[in-house]
């Protein structure tokens, strides 16, 4: 019998996928959708001390991915803390507020947002550069004011971010949220020579499938160096990514651009995903998967002479996807079934990663 339920500093998630703050967390009507859509917790829309002053256009799509410069909440503080709050806890889920940015302001908002009954503050970091010390302050300053578990959500533009992971750890984080967006970049309209966000410079900061490695990587080196429980965001959108995440030591994720793209029943889709695949693996519960592959991260090559891939026959569908990919000309489909060359082969790895059917093999 699967069990997807987790529990992280005492609060139990009857699944491991949560929202991430964005627009589909706007507020408690969203919220509430979501829940009901099957996310096993909330994390709402970061607010700040004042509303934001949200640049337009501030949401572009490219790809599976998102561009974006939409800030922090524009709502009143005071609507968050008399209404968002409390309404949003209705789903009978775990709420968890982001908050931010400054140490100052994560004061004066953490002990009223922990009044309004939310069930942990996630701290919401957005620096570049490579001082930890403004997320320090910002934990310190949750941790000082609030008496609930407070997860620090760090960004990936930093060059070595599990060192701002163990300086929020040292500072009292409960768990750590990794990764916030990436960037900044730019995307611009051709057929107007106009950026297509409203922001200064035309930047904004790029979530989805395209941040999903670097995501990963970042989650797997902080699992490594913190004891405290790590949540994983970035580019979600299947059963199979969440359990990628867990097995590089997740204890749980989120995702917002998933969501937005495909609306509030992702998660409940992506649970059953997970179902499907545990049961077929024989997995029980979420920590027997977790941080599975940390021991199959090596700091050499595994090997660097090539062994020709392998077809499974009755697996392939002659598709010809990977004779279309392979570079080295090395793997064709002849009658029904894909061929491979050993005299060509380069164990680049690639036929392996897009074949629909993983009919081939290392
Ligand atoms: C439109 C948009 C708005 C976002 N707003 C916030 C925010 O208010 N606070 C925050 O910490 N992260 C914010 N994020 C970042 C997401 O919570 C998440 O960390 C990031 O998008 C990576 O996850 P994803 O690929 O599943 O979207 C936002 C992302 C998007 C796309």
């Amino acid at each position: 019998m699967v069990d997807l339920s987790v529990e992280i500093c005492g609060i139990r998630f009857k699944n491991p996928i949560m929202t991430a703050a964005g627009p589909t967390v706007r507020d408690a009507d969203s919220m509430l959708k979501a829940a009901e859509g099957g996310a096993g917790g909330l994390v709402a829309k970061t607010i700040s001390v004042t509303p934001a002053q949200v640049p337009r256009p501030c949401i572009v799509k490219i790809k599976d991915s998102i561009l974006n410069a939409e800030l922090w909440s524009d709502l009143p503080t005071e609507q968050w803390l008399k209404v968002e709050y409390k309404k949003a806890k209705q789903a009978g889920v775990p709420l968890i507020a982001s908050i931010g940015y400054k140490a100052d302001e994560i004061r004066e908002l953490a002990p009223k947002v922990a009044a309004a009954g939310v069930d942990a503050l996630e701290v919401s970091t957005h620096y570049l550069g490579n001082d930890p010390t403004p997320v320090v302050e910002a934990t310190k300053a949750a941790k000082e004011t609030a008496a609930i578990p407070v997860f620090v959500k760090l960004s990936p533009n930093v060059p070595d971010i599990s060192q701002f992971a163990k300086a929020a750890e040292k500072a009292g984080a409960d768990g750590i949220v990794a990764i916030n967006t990436l960037g900044p970049c730019l995307a611009i309209e051709i057929e107007n020579a106009m950026p297509m966000l409203g922001s200064p410079h035309g930047y904004g900061w790029l979530s989805g499938q395209a941040i999903k490695p670097l995501a990963v990587r970042c989650v797997a080196e902080i699992a490594r160096a913190v004891k405290i429980p790590v949540i994983g965001v970035g580019g979600i959108t299947t059963g199979r990514d969440v359990i990628e995440f867990i097995m590089a030591g997740a204890s749980a994720v989120q995702l917002c651009t998933a969501a937005i793209i495909r609306g509030h029943k992702i998660y409940g889709i992506i649970a059953d995903e997970m179902v499907k695949f545990m049961k077929a693996k024989g997995y029980n519960t979420i920590d027997e998967m977790k941080g599975l592959a940390l021991r199959h991260l090596p700091e050499q090559p595994l090997r660097v002479t090539p062994k020709p891939v392998e077809v499974i026959a009755s697996k392939c569908t002659a598709c010809g996807l990977c004779e279309r990919h392979c570079p080295y000309n090395a793997i064709r489909v002849i009658g029904r079934v894909a061929k491979v060359d050993a005299t060509r082969c380069y164990e680049c790895g690639l036929c392996v990663s897009v074949c629909p059917t993983r009919a081939i093999r290392y």
